[in-house]
């Protein structure tokens, strides 16, 4: 069947709003063209991001009514730490209140001055917190994962060469982990194969090095492995979940990606006298082991989402249903990121509008261009984002619609669809932008613009 049916049907429904260009225009003014600062209200519909943003199953919101919230060791905990081991098999599960909590207790630990971690393509607040523990995060990618229109099937792939490279020239005593984003989030939510994080494995093996996972869509990369990996079609995702997760020594993960909860985070680890640290630090900032950060309903949540994501009818609908996009914007003449990721479709900027140089900020001319013609909220992954405080500009300017989980229909991105060609179309008066405020760090949440 050609039909893309979504495995499940509508039981509670949310309205949206509506806006007039007028209000739009308004909206976008106030906002000093940041969508960040635009108010959830004044979108139609929002792709700004797939992370907390999924719609839970009755399941889900049947395990929060039967939540226990005790303080320590509750019955939820237990629940959610026997789940994460059966698919991980991890030993140490932490609950964090979402993915860059992992990621700062694992850099305070393991992070500083001095030291260097490698990985496919750190994310944001992957790169951040890597900074911010004094350490310097280095970006690996393949060759082919820098040209939008590379169809390689794997292009999340880490390059193994220059990650060889790297070890021998800063030394491997300088080098407290190499990471692996599964599916790559900044370069075009593409995933990594098993053959390539096995080579990794081998490179760690090799120079003692421990390998972690950011491994918030994890299911999404198992399901691309099953479909494209040389041999892997006839396993299940479960077990070639379990092998990437096999093959690192932790994972960091945000569980309002792959687990399907609006609010919550794993670490995992293998090292008792590392997990020992961890445990402490977690303590300190987040939350007493059995919760972290969290409530026990988040807890049960969780252990439903962990699962609910690795059944191959919702992995089907998901991976087809981004492609639908990717696939209906293509034949519109919209170059994309191919071929189309996971959880986004990530629409190339620098061919959408060449009139626009990376320095005036093409892939945020698009993104308020596609609020101001429909109400559709993206995001910028380009100079805006990865560009400022002195960092060299990115290779390359995108555009993300990223994909809820469980929550837009066929006929809302048919919708979106219109509106990208619509604005294809009027390409010729996008308008580059100019800063006119910006914080020290992170600064695409909070940075003002102007249109030149
Ligand atoms: N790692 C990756 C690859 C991510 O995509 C994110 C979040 C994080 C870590 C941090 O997790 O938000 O739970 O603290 N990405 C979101 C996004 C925000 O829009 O892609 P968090």
């Amino acid at each position: 069947m050609k039909t893309i049916i979504e495995p499940f049907k509508i039981k509670v429904v949310e309205p949206i709003h509506m806006t007039t260009p007028e209000q739009r225009e308004g909206v976008l003014q106030e906002a000093g063209f940041n969508l960040f600062l635009v108010k959830a209200r004044d979108v139609l519909i929002d792709l700004l991001t797939d992370s907390g943003t999924g719609a839970m199953s009755s399941e889900q919101w049947a395990g929060i009514m039967r939540a226990d919230e005790s303080y320590a060791g509750a019955e939820s905990f237990y629940r959610f730490e026997r789940q994460m081991q059966e698919i991980t098999g991890f030993t140490h599960v932490l609950p964090t209140h979402q993915g860059r909590a992992s990621e700062r207790i694992l850099f305070e630990l393991i992070g500083g001055a001095g030291k260097v971690v490698p990985n496919n393509a750190h994310f944001d607040t992957t790169r951040a917190n890597v900074e911010h523990s004094g350490a310097e995060p280095v970006d690996l990618p393949i060759d082919e994962a820098k040209d939008p229109k590379n169809r390689h099937p794997f292009k999340g792939n880490i390059n193994l060469q220059t990650l060889e490279d790297l070890i021998g020239r800063v030394g491997a005593d300088r080098v407290p982990a190499v990471m692996v984003t599964v599916t790559n989030n900044s370069g075009g939510g593409q995933p990594v194969s098993l053959e390539n994080l096995r080579g990794v494995r081998a490179i760690c093996d090799r120079h003692g090095i421990p390998f972690f996972l950011d491994a918030c869509r994890f299911a999404e990369n198992a399901w691309f492995i099953k479909m494209r990996e040389e041999g892997q079609g006839d396993r299940s995702v479960r077990d070639i979940v379990r092998e990437m997760f096999d093959l690192a020594d932790g994972a960091t993960i945000s569980a309002k990606k792959d687990g399907i909860v609006n609010i919550g985070g794993v670490l995992l680890l293998r090292d008792d006298a590392l997990f020992q640290n961890a445990t402490n630090l977690l303590i300190l900032t987040e939350g007493y082991v059995t919760y972290g950060g969290l409530a026990g309903r988040d807890l049960e949540a969780m252990a439903r989402g962990f699962e609910e994501v690795l059944r191959e009818d919702y992995l089907d609908y998901r991976i087809r249903s981004t492609a639908y996009l990717g696939n209906q914007l293509t034949e519109a003449g919209i170059a994309i990121v191919e071929p189309p990721g996971g959880h986004a479709i990530y629409v190339d900027a620098k061919a959408f509008c060449p009139h626009i140089p990376p320095a005036e900020f093409p892939g945020q001319a698009v993104v308020a261009g596609l609020y101001r013609i429909g109400g559709v909220r993206a995001v910028e992954i380009g100079s805006v984002m990865f560009g400022g405080g002195g960092h060299a500009p990115p290779a390359m300017e995108l555009v993300r619609l990223a994909m809820p989980r469980r929550v837009y229909t066929q006929s809302h991105i048919d919708y979106v669809a219109e509106a990208m060609s619509e604005l294809h179309a009027r390409r010729d008066t996008l308008r580059g932008l100019r800063i006119v405020d910006e914080p020290p760090a992170l600064r695409h949440f909070t940075a003002r613009f102007e249109e030149l």
